[in-house]
């Protein structure tokens, strides 16, 4: 298994294909619904560790693992988003589309997969990554340390917002430094205000 990770690389329309296929198969959409539209969102591969690119600037794209023959077998996204905790705004790395293929799950992949993605967010000097999940999904992440948040959760234009139905969609986060997991109270119940969904 090998992780490619390119900097700032536009990521290639095949590849950008595998994605898709791999997204289609994971996250099936309801008969007669088509992929949201940030799916198709402009996007890089994923990044850093090398790079020196200065902190918080890059670290969005799709993180893609491949196989020894480059076929596709896990991937994920990372958008760089602000969302608004409790009237602040607060930088985050949003994390989303986390799929495995279904013939090479239960093998840590996954796990491995969102360490790598978050450790990447960590090093473009992000302190919180947030994703959203279907409720079932929780468990996954729990295991890894995020948290759920609870409270007055709203998505949209500070206009437009309207609150987030927790039956349909889970809002956790991850604090990826001590700073951020010292503020950790201050996202306990706070309102949160996301721009959109990623
Ligand atoms: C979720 C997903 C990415 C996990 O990938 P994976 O490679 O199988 O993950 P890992 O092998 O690292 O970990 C699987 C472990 O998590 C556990 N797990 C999986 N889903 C879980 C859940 N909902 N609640 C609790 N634990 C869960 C498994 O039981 C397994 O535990 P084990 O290690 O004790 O056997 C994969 O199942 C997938 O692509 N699912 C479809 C897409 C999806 O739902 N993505 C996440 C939402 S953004």
């Amino acid at each position: 298994m090998r992780v490619l990770i390119r900097t700032a690389a536009t990521i290639t329309d095949r590849e950008q294909q595998a994605c898709f296929a791999l997204w289609d198969d994971a996250f099936p959409q309801p008969a007669g619904q088509t992929r949201p539209p940030d799916f198709a969102e402009p996007t890089t591969t994923a990044l850093l560790i090398d790079d020196d690119t200065p902190a918080a600037s890059a670290a969005t794209g799709n993180v893609l693992v491949r196989d020894e023959v480059a076929t596709l077998v896990a991937a994920c996204r990372l958008r760089d988003r602000v969302i608004m905790v409790a009237g602040v705004p607060v930088r985050v790395a949003g994390l989303a589309s986390v799929a495995v293929v279904e013939a090479h799950r239960g093998r840590g992949l996954g796990t491995w997969l969102v360490h790598l993605a978050t450790d990447t967010a960590r090093v473009h000097g992000y302190g919180w990554s947030v994703l959203f999940c279907s409720p079932h999904r929780q468990g996954f992440y729990h295991r890894l340390g995020w948290q759920s948040l609870a409270g007055d959760l709203h998505v949209g234009p500070p206009t437009a917002a309207h609150p987030i139905n927790p039956a349909e969609d889970a809002a956790m986060a991850l604090s990826l430094t001590q700073v951020a997991a010292a503020n950790r109270a201050a996202w306990r119940g706070a309102p949160i205000v996301f721009p959109d969904y990623w």
